[in-house]
């Protein structure tokens, strides 16, 4: 039976785990459409979810990150970690490794470093503080290791199966179906002002309003958050008589995004139909 996923495989900053009972309640609402696009792939959970729940779809992922690299190369991961495991054992959960242990563990990611792909993202996620994303060895060598290793292999099978995968600028996918009225785009950019490190690049504000001219006259499903302020700015907009509010008689839901003990942050997601 083919496994349906409800949160990415691989640790993915700013997947939409949270959002996906509400994501599937308002696809359902999509009749008329053929194809679904997701513009900001990441994890390609979205994808994944809309495919399972909507297989007679089209299902277009932009993997802009090559996160299917990360998943190509699991066994590795899991092969890393199975070495990793031991050394951990004297450490109890949660604590610091100590140095000695720290020296071990790089020199056996240094070992695969020097023999092809390692995935810093996911290994990061058992090695360092939760918030923390690291990409590189010289990266995760800088920091500080906390045991917090998972305890069993990941786990990634299928979970690309029937997606049409492209990498490339959300701008040239956009010209591709923009005047395809059958398509319903996803569009989860990446965050403002939060901490983006683990993406491929920054996000500024104007690329955060470029977005905006993209969602009148098309159906889409919008991803933010209420660091961006984008809604109010649209809010903002609408009542000063400018373009006009593309979020207007969209609908809007929230979800509360625990980033630590300490932080956290509202995520929104827009439906217009
Ligand atoms: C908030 S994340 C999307 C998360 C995704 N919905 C999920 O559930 O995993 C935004 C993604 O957009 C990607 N991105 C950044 N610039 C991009 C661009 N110019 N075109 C397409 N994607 C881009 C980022 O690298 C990041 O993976």
């Amino acid at each position: 039976m083919t496994k349906v996923y409800s949160s990415a495989p691989l640790p993915f900053q700013g997947q939409k785990r949270l959002f996906i009972k509400d994501f599937k309640e308002v696809l359902k609402r999509f009749n008329n459409i053929t194809t679904v696009v997701d513009l900001f792939g990441g994890s390609g959970l979205l994808s994944h979810v809309t495919k399972r729940e909507r297989p007679d779809l089209r299902v277009v992922y932009n993997d802009y990150d090559y996160f299917c690299n990360r998943l190509a190369n699991v066994a590795t991961t899991n092969e890393i970690l199975a070495q990793i495991r031991p050394i951990l054992n004297v450490v109890a959960p949660n604590k610091k490794v100590p140095a000695e242990l720290r020296a071990q563990i790089l020199a056996i990611i240094a070992e695969y470093d020097n023999d092809g792909y390692v995935d810093y993202i996911t290994l990061g996620s058992s090695l360092l503080f939760s918030g923390k994303w690291i990409k590189s060895f010289s990266e995760l060598a800088k920091e500080t290791m906390y045991n917090v290793i998972k305890r069993s292999d990941y786990e990634v099978t299928g979970y690309l199966d029937g997606l049409e995968i492209v990498h490339g600028d959300y701008k040239e996918l956009f010209e591709q179906f923009r005047d395809d009225k059958d398509t319903l785009f996803l569009i989860d950019p990446p965050y403002l002002s939060t901490d983006a490190c683990s993406y491929e690049n920054y996000w500024k504000l104007s690329d955060y309003l470029d977005i905006l001219k993209l969602l009148v006259g098309i159906k889409y499903i919008y991803f933010t958050s209420n660091k961006s302020q984008v809604v109010e700015l649209c809010e903002w907009i609408d009542a000063n008589n400018c373009i006009g509010n593309p979020f207007k008689e969209a609908e809007m839901r929230t979800r509360q995004n625990m980033l630590n003990y300490h932080a956290s942050f509202t995520d929104i997601m827009m439906v217009k139909e």
